[in-house]
């Protein structure tokens, strides 16, 4: 089984169309690859090993140019002057893009793929496989592309214990007992399955940090990975404990202003730097669910970030610091606080801090509005933080395709510019200016024989990656990348599937939250229904803090007569969620409480539409089933059966949640089920 579902989507199966092999034949006879360098090996192995895997014949590297039709890989460097000239101008690609191109050269047909570094050339080349793994023409290329994001990263959730906060796929793939002398296979595996899709970036530790990374002992590991990363393109970070300094260096304080705690911690940076030339720097969680932080010294997040921003920037290191914060001491709204807390501090930050925003204002929900700090701090470079692992999407049992959920955030319109200030355009820098720009994921990556649990659960990794790539890029062509380079190429396969994968969001909305409501997750472990639970000590980590369910309605008031969240949007955004007649029905229970009776657009009552809701959730997944049933002929066996096991169990569950809320939310209504909702059994 490993065999398979280990390889992800660089299965490069082997081609049995005679006709398309002989096609990309008479296109691609030979490989040159012209650098040297440990990046270039890479790419030419990897072009190698697609090639022959994929189109049946073996192919030499040679590092020179005699035969016609040969793919010639080289950075610009290395390439001739005639070459030069034939690719054009190199200012249409940043440091990390890459160009291909089919070239007349002395009268041969050649293909070259080059960009202004080998990690450019590294992606050049994935990108020209995934065109053969795709079954595209390669005839006349001339593709130009570059990221348009500099920071395209993992967050990696894992302990040193290699537990993983929220992982649902084994435990941490960093074996720090092994290390640094034993590399894994896996790191390498891992490195490139990155960097096939462009993340240039890992954050290996948990954001509930312990410093004990920090110490030497563990730094020697974490050089260990880096070393192995950095020919993949892909550079380390650390999660930064805000209090190591005492629980590591012997400190009294943390206070970001005493001159000690600077010290220390500019030493800590040196000491790494040293190690690590190319340390991409720390990820900070301060002050936000009991982790320490600048104000445990009445301090702010400016003082704590920018201490720790001095550190780092003599060596190009940056802070990511998150803004994830919330305080039990402001039961008000928690939807409000990072916005409340964090737009004044914009301007205030070094340049070399990123602050870290959360897609929706509570918690990686089914589906949350953009979070209103994306774009309201025009001064300040946000970074999104998206997460891959399904805390809150039934883990790793139930098929979620996540880009749906990434890409309606990252279309959505913050009109804080006027229209068409997308969140990606916030993310990606056009719309600010700023330099620094990223995206982070938080992994689902685990030592599961399969990488991420689910073999669906794969896509939302590359799907993650293809996105941070480029914020823009639509999802159905994720996912049609994704099963083509996955499973098969045949169409009768592709359509239904991938309309299956597209459709699996809506799904879980309907059968765990729809219609806007949020966060009724059973507490704790996130996993399945718990809209009854009320008895936690903090306010905001009961479910019923965010339903609000009662005899008169449900959903929470977030309008002008409530906690007025609506108003941090831009007022043409404030304006459309403000009010029951333009708000969005799949965002009406978080901005409204709603009357049962209240009628939806189609004419239902709320509570009527709401149980269909949860009844198409329900039908949605049953479809999917009947889609994976009819597609055995085109999988092999033992991913076509694991799959089929978890979408009964994700049916079992969405019949779950549907009749646990039901059932609980009727004690409110007191109204019957509607015709066309299954009883509960
Ligand atoms: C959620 C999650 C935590 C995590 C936190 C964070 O609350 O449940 O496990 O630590 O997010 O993002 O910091």
């Amino acid at each position: 089984m490993a065999q398979k579902d280990y390889k992800l989507w660089l299965q490069y199966d082997k081609k049995t169309d005679a006709e398309l092999v002989s096609k990309y034949l008479s296109n691609v006879q030979g490989i040159v690859s012209l650098g040297n360098a440990e990046t270039s090996k890479i790419a030419s192995n990897e072009l190698q090993l697609g090639l022959q895997n994929m189109l049946g014949k073996k192919f030499e590297i040679k590092a020179k140019i005699d035969l016609d039709k040969t793919v010639i890989i080289g950075s610009k460097a290395l390439l001739s002057a005639e070459i030069q000239k034939e690719i054009g101008n190199f200012d249409q690609i940043n440091e990390e893009g890459f160009i291909i191109k089919t070239i007349f050269l002395k009268g041969k047909n050649q293909i070259v793929i080059t960009g202004k570094k080998e990690v450019g050339v590294l992606y050049g080349v994935y990108n020209f496989l995934r065109l053969i793994q795709t079954n595209k023409n390669i005839k006349n290329l001339n593709i130009v592309d570059s990221p348009k994001t500099n920071i395209r990263i993992l967050n990696h959730w894992d302990n040193l214990d290699r537990t993983v906060e929220r992982g649902y796929a084994g435990f941490s793939l960093w074996n720090w007992q092994k290390l640094p002398d034993f590399i894994d296979q896996r790191y390498i595996d891992y490195a490139r399955a990155n960097a096939s899709i462009g993340i240039n970036g890992t954050v290996l530790t948990n954001v509930n940090a312990n410093a004990l990374i920090l110490t030497s002992q563990y730094l020697e590991k974490v050089e260990a990975l880096a070393n192995v990363f950095r020919p993949y393109g892909i550079k380390v970070y650390l999660t930064a404990r805000f209090s190591a300094p005492i629980e590591i260096g012997g400190l009294k304080t943390a206070d970001p202003k005493d001159a000690d705690v600077a010290n220390w911690w500019k030493n800590k940076a040196k000491e790494i730097y040293k190690r690590i030339p190319d340390f991409g720097g720390f990820l900070v969680k301060a002050n936000s669910e009991g982790q320490p932080g600048p104000q445990n010294y009445g301090r702010d997040h400016v003082d704590g970030a920018n201490m720790l921003a001095d550190a780092v920037a003599p060596f190009g290191g940056v802070i990511m610091w998150r803004a994830f914060v919330y305080s039990e001491h402001d039961a008000n709204d928690r939807a409000k606080q990072a916005y409340a807390e964090f737009v004044t501090y914009d301007g205030k930050f070094k340049d070399n801090v990123i602050v870290q925003v959360k897609n929706g204002a509570i918690d990686f929900q089914p589906r949350e509005p953009f979070h209103p700090m994306f774009g309201a701090m025009p001064k300040t470079p946000l970074m999104m933080e998206f997460q891959i692992t399904q805390e809150y999407l039934g883990f790793s049992t139930h098929l979620v395709f996540l880009p749906k959920l990434f890409q309606e955030v990252l279309a959505s319109d913050t009109y804080q510019k006027g229209k068409g200030t997308t969140v990606a355009k916030v993310i990606d820098g056009s719309l600010t200016k700023t330099k620094l720009t990223g995206i982070a994921g938080v992994s689902n990556i685990g030592n599961d024989l399969n990488w991420t649990g689910h073999p669906f659960a794969q896509a939302n990794w590359y799907g993650f990656g293809r996105l941070a790539w480029n914020p823009e890029l639509d999802s159905e062509v994720i996912a049609d990348e994704w099963l083509r380079c996955t499973f098969s190429n045949d169409e009768n396969f592709i359509k239904p599937v991938a309309a299956m994968m597209i459709e699996s969001r809506e799904a879980v909305v309907n059968y765990m939250t729809p219609l806007g409501l949020h966060h009724i997750m059973d507490t704790g472990h996130h996993y399945g229904p718990g809209p009854w639970v009320s008895n936690l000590s903090r306010p905001e980590w009961n479910p019923v803090y965010y339903h609000k369910a009662d005899k008169n309605g449900i959903g929470f008031d977030r309008s002008k007569t409530g906690t007025n969240a609506t108003a941090q949007y831009a007022p043409e955004v404030a304006k459309i969620f403000s009010t029951l007649e333009t708000c969005p029905e799949k965002d009406l229970l978080w901005f409204h409480h709603v009357s049962w009776d209240y009628k939806l657009k189609n004419g239902q009552t709320l509570w009527n539409g709401l149980a269909l809701k949860y009844q198409e959730g329900v039908n949605q997944v049953k479809n999917m089933q009947d889609v994976w049933n009819k597609s055995a002929k085109y999988v092999d066996e033992d991913r076509f059966k694991e799959v089929q096991m978890l979408l009964e169990i994700q049916y079992k569950e969405a019949k779950w949640w549907r009749d646990a809320c039901l059932l609980y939310f009727q004690q409110y209504s007191g109204k019957e089920l509607p015709a066309g909702v299954e009883k509960p059994t």
